[in-house]
């Protein structure tokens, strides 16, 4: 088989891992599915000289669960990932895991599995060496690490791949390396920062909807950093919305989405636009001929075919400002849009905002 060494992004069709039933089985036969611990952590604070980084951050990750951290570039999502792996020490606050107060153990007695922004594998070292490589230092008998190196690869799609370096594999294939080892050590928590950031949109696409299953199949408590709103929606029980060191908001992806706590919360997570003064998704504008309730009057500047749905850019008479409407292609074909037409703009269900 060829590898696309050159291509970090690409994966052809078998390299791709397990799907999902085949994952079943994998995972069943392989001693993954695990007791797996809630995590806490309470009025967490952290500084850099200062710097305020992580500010008297308060959240529960239930066991078994997959909480995405989403947040800006800056707003300390590695800094609480790294806290709760204890790779940093808080100036103050708690971080429990499970029952047990972590705060100042040292990360290897944590029972966790950790994969970094940077994944720097061992380059000297195979992907056998790399992925059995925290089990050994743990000196487990050298023949059930090479069983359990072998299952684990077979689950990240890495069967025959032992005797590569990693200079030898694509992107996407690295990652999944780096799963595999986080994985090897049998941790009661996963933390991952990041895993598929540097890969193109498919492969990230195709990797995620793969670490779900794999997530749900061992039913290992996962935190999954990102600053990626579409990814979090995708994969995740729950997200904490960070900015600037605090937690914005904790919740669903629906309540998140459909009821953010703030503006702040409502552009991360999602296109808006500005409405009289007011934030609205461009999905939530309804269009009329005729003036209905307190429907704003604009003209349509630009109609936009997106497939299934249609973007009109509207021109607001009075307050001179673009903004957009999504619709289906039903609805503008209904209305019989043109280019120049005045037209009526309201927000279809009142932008509800939940208590902070
Ligand atoms: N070791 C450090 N020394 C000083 N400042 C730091 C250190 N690590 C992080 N910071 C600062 O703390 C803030 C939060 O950093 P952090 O790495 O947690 O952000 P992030 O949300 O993970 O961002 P990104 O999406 O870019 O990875 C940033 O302003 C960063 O510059
Ligand atoms: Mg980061």
């Amino acid at each position: 088989m060829t590898v696309d060494v050159d291509k970090p992004g690409s994966l052809t069709k078998s390299e791709t891992p397990a799907a999902a039933g085949s994952l079943h089985s994998l995972v069943e036969g392989s001693g993954l599915q695990t007791e797996s611990y809630a995590i806490s952590v309470e009025h967490l604070d952290k500084h850099y000289g200062d710097y305020h980084a992580l500010r008297d951050i308060d959240l529960t990750i239930p066991s078994g669960s997959l909480t995405a951290l989403l947040g800006p570039s800056g707003s300390g999502k590695s800094t609480l990932l790294r806290t709760i792996a204890g790779l940093e020490v808080p100036d103050g606050g708690i971080v429990r895991i499970g029952e047990a107060d972590v705060t100042y153990v040292p990360p290897q007695q944590r029972a966790i599995g950790f994969v970094f922004q940077h994944y720097a594998a061992f380059k000297h070292m195979t992907v056998r060496g790399n992925v059995g490589f925290g089990p050994s230092i743990r000196k487990q008998p050298k023949v059930d690490i090479a069983k359990r190196v072998d299952e684990l690869l077979e689950i990240v799609g890495l069967g025959g791949y032992q005797d590569r370096y990693p200079s030898q594999l694509s992107g996407g294939q690295r990652q999944r390396m780096a799963l595999a080892r986080a994985l090897a050590v049998q941790p009661k928590v996963l933390l991952l920062d990041e895993p598929f950031g540097a890969l193109d949109a498919k492969v990230r696409e195709d990797l995620r909807t793969w670490l779900r299953q794999l997530q749900t199949e061992t039913g290992v408590t996962t935190v999954l950093v990102t600053h990626d709103q579409e990814e979090a929606l995708d994969v995740a029980d729950h997200i904490a919305v960070l900015n600037e060191g605090r937690i914005e908001q904790w919740g669903s992806p629906l309540e998140v989405y459909e009821t953010p706590a703030n503006d702040f919360v409502m552009s991360f997570l999602g296109p808006t636009a500005t409405l009289r003064g007011k934030l609205v998704r461009p999905h939530d504008l309804v269009l009329s001929l005729k003036q209905i309730d307190d429907a704003v009057p604009v003209v349509v500047e630009r109609i936009v075919h997106l497939g299934f749905e249609v973007r009109v850019e509207l021109r607001d008479g009075d307050e001179v400002g673009l903004l957009s409407a999504q619709i289906t292609r039903g609805e503008a074909s209904r209305l019989g849009l043109t280019v120049g037409q005045a037209v009526f703009v309201r927000p279809g269900q009142p932008a509800v905002l939940a208590a902070p």
